[in-house]
C-alpha cells in the first residue's frame, strides 16, 4: 500500500509542504510506504476541455502530467495540500486538479449522472491540507472545498480536511503544535483506514 503526498505550494519547506510531510509521517508510523510530488517541479498545463479523455479515461495532453498519472493510479490514498491564493488553491494546484477530469465518467445521455473512476476500480482515500494567512476561516475562501470536492468527484473518500489559519511566513507552521499534531493524527488515520480495508478484504463476507 502506498500513500502519495502532493504539494501545491511554490515554497519548498513552506507551510503546506511541512503539513503534507507531517501527514506522511503519520502514515509512516504505521509502516506504510509513501511517495511525494512537489507540483511546481512539473510542467502541468491546464485542461483545455478537448474531451478526448472520455474515450479510455486517459488524458492526451503531452506534458509532465503524463509522469504523474501512473503515480496517482498506483497510490491507494493521496494527501493533497495548497496554500490559499486569493481565496482558492494556487494555479499549479488548480491545473493539477482540472487534469483529473480524465478520471470522471459521465452517462452518455444524461450528464447529471456521473461518477469517479475509483468508484468502479476501487474506492481510494484522501486527506486535504489548506493553509492561509488570515485568522478567519472565511478568508481561506474555497481552498479546502476546492481540494475536497474535486477529489471526491473522482472517487476518493476524504477522511480529514486540515485547515491551518493565521500562518504567513515560510515555515511558520512549525510553531503551531496543534496543527502539526492534527496532521500526524490524520496520517495515522489514513494508514489505519487502509489497514482496515485490507483486513476486511481478507475476511469472508457472508
Ligand atoms: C498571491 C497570494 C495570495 C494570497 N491570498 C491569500 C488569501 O486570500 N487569504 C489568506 O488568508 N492568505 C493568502 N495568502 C497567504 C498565504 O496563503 C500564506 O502565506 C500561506 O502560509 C503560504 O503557504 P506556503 O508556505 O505553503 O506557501 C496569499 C499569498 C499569496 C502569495
Amino acid at each position: 500500500m502506498e500513500i502519495l503526498g502532493i504539494v501545491g505550494s511554490y515554497r519548498k519547506s513552506g507551510n503546506t509542504d511541512i503539513l503534507v510531510q507531517k501527514v506522511l509521517e503519520g502514515v509512516m508510523n504505521y509502516g506504510l510506504d509513501t511517495n511525494y510530488i512537489f507540483l511546481p517541479d512539473f510542467n502541468i498545463k491546464d485542461c483545455t476541455g478537448c474531451e478526448r479523455c472520455k474515450v479510455g479515461f486517459k488524458c492526451v495532453k503531452k506534458d509532465d502530467m503524463q509522469k504523474l498519472y501512473p503515480l496517482i493510479e498506483k497510490a491507494d490514498a493521496i494527501v493533497i495540500g495548497s496554500p490559499t491564493y486569493f481565496y482558492n488553491v494556487t494555479g499549479v494546484t488548480k491545473n493539477f486538479l482540472n487534469r483529473l477530469y480524465c478520471y470522471e465518467i459521465f452517462d452518455e445521455n444524461d450528464r447529471s449522472v456521473w461518477m469517479g473512476l475509483n468508484e468502479v476500480i476501487g474506492i481510494k482515500y484522501a486527506v486535504t491540507v489548506a493553509v492561509c494567512e488570515q485568522e478567519r476561516e472565511e478568508d481561506m475562501g474555497y481552498t479546502s472545498l476546492t481540494l475536497s470536492k474535486t477529489i471526491e468527484a473522482v472517487g476518493y473518500r476524504v477522511i480529514d480536511n486540515i485547515k491551518a489559519l493565521h500562518v504567513y511566513s515560510k515555515g511558520d507552521i512549525l510553531n503551531y503544535e496543534d496543527e502539526l499534531k492534527h496532521a500526524i493524527l490524520a496520517g495515522e488515520k489514513l494508514a489505519k483506514t487502509l489497514m482496515l480495508r485490507e483486513k476486511v478484504k481478507s475476511t469472508k463476507i457472508i
